[in-house]
């Protein structure tokens, strides 16, 4: 690729910024919640699908929503090189997680046409069903499926707050057809490659424009449910309690102490989801839910985390009486980028004259299963102070060009491969 790529930052910017408009935040953007299948969700897919069309893409939306816009190239049997992200948003937080590699896709996909280059495998962008957790507690849930990771009875298995199964959801949504038909064909990618936010401080902090990632962390994520037993507040003494909330809490600080002893600086582990029953200010908590979430880019030592955990929060349940019951929603393996993936995309840098760095991905991403059958690569821009799913995370409008130019080059690499 020899054309100049030039991004047009600021159309990217004015569709993020509409984008950030369909929410449900009570906050004003660049405040967002978009969850999966919500009014807002379904509104910014059909303001997603015009500019596709607009763009000149054919789109294919399949039976839980995953959706793909295909440039067709010279030769439409050979494998797809794939690019693309999420645009659903956890609760309250900001416009750029995902939604740079929707909308940068598609950006570099225009950049590439507009330099007059016609691709020889077709490339395709792909907006992802459901990367956040929120909804049905597992994230990702629209890569797993396309990958095998989800089967359609494990799919039909997840369950919203309101006991909705994720088929009836999707089917209210508007999504059609046999679940069993999101699986891809094998071998259906030559390569995919996501744009992301970095959602950490390492590029801004090296004064980088660009980190070529060569692995994604192991994601788990647990439900643990604490059983004690209610009362009221002013006549149940303190000796006799059986306190769900207290119990709660004490195995959310062995959670910190033991991820904080942990011999690999990477593991990480929050407790971010608190639910108390009854929930009443004079009552006694007599049941309490709570999320863990804990990743390490070494699978072995997350796992030996997981064990002793598990032990320490039943040993706190038997101290205080309470039961417990821990529920594994995922444990995940890492995924290691493809070598030849990174290459082009170091070689994309070094023909735009953009300074790289390699790194991991702490953060998990739609690419962790497309990566377990196909070769996977990610490119990550620094977002302001590494901060991400808050309300004020910021991407320069510079950052993205770059990051999108630099897409729209490896894409073209990728996309002339034998
Ligand atoms: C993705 O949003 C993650 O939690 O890493
Ligand atoms: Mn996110
Ligand atoms: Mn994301």
């Amino acid at each position: 690729m020899s054309r100049k790529l030039s991004a047009d930052a600021d159309q990217l910017l004015a569709e993020l910024q509409h984008l950030a408009t369909l929410s449900d935040c009570a906050e004003p953007p660049p405040a967002v919640t978009r969850v999966v299948f919500s009014e807002a969700d379904l509104r910014a897919r059909a303001y997603l699908k015009g500019l596709y069309e607009e763009a000149g893409l054919a789109v294919r939306v399949d039976p839980i929503g995953n959706t793909f816009a295909r440039w067709e190239g010279a030769e439409p049997a050979a494998g797809v090189v794939g690019s693309g992200s999420h645009t659903d948003a956890i609760p309250h937080s900001g416009m750029y997680d995902g939604t740079v590699g929707v909308l940068g896709a598609l950006e570099a996909i225009r950049t590439l046409k507009r330099s007059g280059y016609c691709p020889r495998r077709s490339i395709e962008l792909v907006m992802f069903t459901s990367e956040e957790p929120t909804r049905f507690g597992v994230g990702c849930t629209g890569s797993r499926a396309m990958t095998g990771r989800l089967t359609a009875d494990q799919l039909t298995g997840l369950k919203d707050e309101s006991g909705d199964n994720y088929d009836e959801v999707r089917q209210r949504a508007g999504f059609s057809g046999a679940l069993q038909d999101v699986l891809l064909p094998e071998g259906y990618y030559h390569a995919f490659i996501e744009l992301h936010i970095e959602q950490g401080p390492e590029l801004e902090a090296a004064g980088l424009p660009i980190g070529v990632v060569t692995a994604i962390a192991a994601p788990s994520q647990l439900t643990l449910c604490v059983e004690g037993e209610g009362g009221h507040a002013g006549a149940v003494l303190m000796p006799v309690r059986r306190d769900a909330l207290t119990a709660a809490a004490e195995v959310a600080l062995a959670v910190e102490r033991l991820a904080r002893e942990s011999v690999s600086p990477d593991l990480v582990a929050t407790v971010g989801q608190l639910g108390v029953h009854p929930g009443a200010a004079n009552s006694i908590p007599s049941r309490v839910t709570m999320s863990l979430d804990l990743r390490d880019i070494d699978l072995a030592n997350r796992d030996a985390v997981l064990v002793r955990l598990r032990e320490v929060a039943e040993a706190i349940a038997c101290r205080r009486g309470v039961k417990l019951q821990v529920t594994v929603q995922n444990a995940d393996p890492p995924s290691v980028a493809d070598a030849g993936i990174v290459d082009a995309a170091e070689q994309a840098c070094r023909d735009l004259g953009a300074s790289h760095q390699r790194m991991i991905s702490r953060a998990y991403h739609d690419s962790l299963f497309i990566g377990q059958v196909a070769p996977m690569g990610m490119l990550f821009i620094p977002c302001r102070g590494g901060v991400s799913h808050r309300p004020d995370e910021y991407a320069s409008p510079e950052a993205m060009a770059t990051g999108v130019e630099v897409l729209a080059a490896t894409l073209a690499k990728l996309a002339e491969e034998a």
